[in-house]
């Protein structure tokens, strides 16, 4: 089986034999099997790979693509197998990217933070949630990364270069159980953590409750009034649970006069999702 694509016009082949083609223009999608190929999965491949190459598969994009109302039973399947939906006088398909953990961490910043502000990742990792901070705190903010690794700290500090923002942000290698030793207690605007391992790297080297906690106590001490404190915890095979229950009853018995918290457990998902939390101090 072989596409092969002519402008916009994809045909699928198999052997030497068109069998079916497939057009995207302008968002529209226009699909036709050859009869005697229909109901053998061919459709399906020609129309996820053409939403493949233009981001209709990828969950952190936002997609919208029509097509015709079906003409036969073997087109309404095809189309309700990708999601497209009857809309007036065609078929819409719609994503919207999926609320993810860290996105939520970031949408919830992003709501809560004003720029100029000093923000501190304390896992800096690939550098993902650094680069937020530092477009978060623009040109007047500051943003101080740390991990254990340095794989991870030459990563991120790669990553702000290559996006301009290395006069923001810069990464170091630290535990950030020793978070305190970083920076003047009542700093910082806001302390991110996104435990675990770094991604791509070898999963044993994880997080503990034994850095974790005097880590979020020490960020605690680092955060101005009406500083925040957010913290993806994880749980699994791997890393177990020891972490996220520990830092979970740490949260839980901080005292209601000078704190905030709030645990937003994603409820229809494995309890092993990753969990965000937020710590607000008065
Ligand atoms: C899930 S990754 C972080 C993802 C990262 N923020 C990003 O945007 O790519 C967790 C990171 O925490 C780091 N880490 C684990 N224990 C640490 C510790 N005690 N101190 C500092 N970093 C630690 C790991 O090396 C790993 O890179």
């Amino acid at each position: 089986m072989q596409i092969r694509r002519e402008g916009p016009v994809w045909t699928l082949y198999k052997e030497k034999t068109p069998i079916g083609s497939a057009r995207l223009e302008e968002g529209a999608l226009w699909v036709e099997i050859d009869p005697a190929w229909r109901r053998r999965g061919y459709g399906s491949y020609l129309v996820k790979e053409l939403l493949r190459a233009h981001g209709g598969l990828d969950p952190k994009a936002e997609t919208r693509f029509t097509a015709p109302l079906p003409a036969d039973e073997a087109a309404r399947a095809l189309a309700a197998k990708f999601d497209f939906r009857p809309d007036g006088d065609k078929l819409v398909r719609r994503r919207v990217p999926d609320l993810s953990a860290v996105g939520l961490c970031h949408e919830f910043l992003t709501a809560h933070l004003a720029p100029g502000g000093f923000y501190i990742d304390a896992t800096c990792g690939n550098g993902h949630d650094t680069e937020f901070l530092c477009r978060l705190a623009g040109p007047s903010g500051r943003v101080l990364a740390l991990d254990i690794q340095l794989r991870a700290v030459e990563t991120t500090n790669a990553r702000l270069a290559a996006a301009g923002l290395g006069a923001v942000g810069r990464a170091v290698v630290a535990d950030h159980a020793r978070l305190g030793e970083l920076a003047a207690p009542g700093s910082a605007d806001c302390v991110l953590f996104n435990f675990g391992w770094l991604p791509g790297a070898d999963h044993q080297v994880h997080s503990t409750a034994a850095g974790s906690l005097p880590a979020l106590q020490a960020a605690l001490e680092l955060l101005k009034p009406r500083g925040i404190l957010a913290a993806v915890l994880y749980s699994g095979q791997v890393i177990g649970d020891g972490e996220k229950q520990a830092a979970l009853a740490f949260f839980r018995s901080l005292p209601l006069t000078r704190y905030t918290v709030l645990v937003c457990e994603f409820a229809n998902w494995a309890h092993t999702a990753p969990l965000p939390c937020f710590i607000l101090k008065r």
